[in-house]
This record gives C-alpha cells, structure tokens and sequence, in this order.
C-alpha cells in the first residue's frame, strides 16, 4: 500500500529537520497533512489500523494513539464497526484558540474573506466597557463573510485597538496573522456562544434561509499583559459548525 498517507510517513520518517522521535505523533503529522492536501477528502475513510499498523510497520497501539488525538481534535470521525473518517462538518474544539484560517486549512479548505468594511473609527461605549478602553479612542473595525472556497461559513466583525494594529489594510486573509506580525498574537480568549435564528441579512449573506440555525460567538482576546486585542461578534451557520469542548472534574 504505497498511499500518500504512507509515503508521506515515510517523508517524516527521513527527513532530519522534521525527524519527529515519537512514532505515533509523526503517523499524527502525515495524517493532518494528507487531509489538509486532500489526499483523503472530508467524508472518506482512512485504511484501517490493521492496514495501517501492516504498510508503515507500526504497532496497532501506535496507530491507535495517532487516530485517537486527531479524533479529539475534530479532524477526524469515528463510526462503531465502519471505521475512522475525515470528519465532514467542521469540528472546532473549542479549547484551543485557533483563528477561521487556521482551522479550515487545517482541514484542507481554502479560506477567504469578503471585507465589507476595513477601517479606522472611534471606540463606541459598548465596545469600550468591554476592551477595557478611554472613550474616543481608536480602533480597527473588520467586516467580514468568510468563506471556504465558495461557500460562506460565517459574518464576523471585529474590532481591534488602533494601538496595537495601526493599518487596518495589514489585514489581508487573516487578522491572527496581521496581529502575529506584530508580536501581538492572542494568548487567551473568553467565548461565548448562543443559539440564534439567522436574521433576513445574515441569511442571505450566508446562502441559507431566513430564520436558519445560527450560532453567535463573541470572543474577547487579551494579550499576556491582559490587553484585549479583539472583541469579534461572529455568526456562523448551524448546519456545518459543531463547537466541541472538553471538560475535566476538579
Ligand atoms: C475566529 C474567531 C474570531 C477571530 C478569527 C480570526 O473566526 N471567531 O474571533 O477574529 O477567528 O481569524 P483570521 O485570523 O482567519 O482572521
């Protein structure tokens, strides 16, 4: 079975700057990179463990522990008796703050964005009781739909303090990256989400009916020092997110 999962293993396996010592988080990288190439698209089976554990020479254990993480990530589905596939719907979990970018190239999508606004404003009340700012200060508004390909998946808007992102147009695809860039990647977020209807506006940007399954995110993000660095409103469609999170007793 030379697949591209296989020889992609194999890649990880000989090439000394991605010599990864632990056999089941390198068979966990040529996984995620097969997915994100589309060598096995959302919805199709990966080989079994036994014809996993066979073409790479690695124990069922081994495999197992692989599929097992990647299957708490979201990236991949398991079926009793049918076996592990690339999951089809977008499963974002939601202890990791990971950007729209990053998750849908994650999977093998192609993320864009339409901008309807990119600029500099003001600071409303609302948004400065929540990011912590002096009245009249300003900021970088984002409005965007974003889309995996052609599809739209979902309406944020963003704002951001002007004094940490000056130049609203250094946001191209991603405002992470932008912010990155600037030594002023998020480190932690709140989120809240909430069941919503989509309204008539929201619907038809999103290519669904008025009055759909929607879910409203808001995300505050801080930086190490606790600045917040975003307050996004987002609206995603029901019918394709499913946010996941892990919980633990203590
Ligand atoms: C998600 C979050 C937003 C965040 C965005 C950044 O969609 N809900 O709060 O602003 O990711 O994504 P990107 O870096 O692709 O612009």
């Amino acid at each position: 079975m030379e697949t591209a999962l296989a020889a992609e293993y194999r890649r990880l396996c000989e090439s000394p700057d991605t010599r990864q010592p632990l056999a089941y988080l390198r068979l966990r990288r040529a996984i995620r990179t097969v997915v994100e190439h589309r060598d096995i698209e959302p919805g199709q089976a990966l080989p079994s463990e036994r014809d996993l554990s066979h073409a790479l020479g690695l124990s069922r254990v081994t495999v197992r522990k692989a599929i097992a993480g990647l299957v708490e990530e979201g990236l991949l589905t398991q079926r009793h008796g049918a076996g592990t596939f690339v999951a089809e719907r977008i499963v974002k979990p939601m202890s990791r703050l990971t950007s729209f970018t990053e998750d849908l190239r994650a999977r093998g999508l192609n993320p864009r964005s339409e901008f309807f606004e990119r600029g500099i404003g003001e600071v409303t009340p609302e948004e400065a009781m929540a990011m912590n700012l002096s009245p009249g200060a300003a900021v970088v508004r984002l409005h965007r739909v974003r889309y995996a390909g052609d599809e739209p998946l979902a309406i944020e808007r963003s704002v951001v303090p002007a004094s940490v992102l000056p130049d609203p147009m250094a946001v191209r695809d991603s405002l992470y990256e932008a912010l990155e860039q600037r030594n002023a990647r998020p480190r932690r977020a709140l989120q809240r989400l909430r069941a919503v209807s989509l309204s008539a506006q929201h619907a038809r940007l999103l290519h669904v009916p008025t009055g759909s399954a929607g879910l409203s995110i808001e995300r505050r993000s801080f930086l190490d020092d606790g600045r917040v660095v975003e307050f996004t409103s987002s609206w995603y469609r029901g019918d394709i997110y499913d946010f996941v999170a892990e919980l633990h007793t203590d």
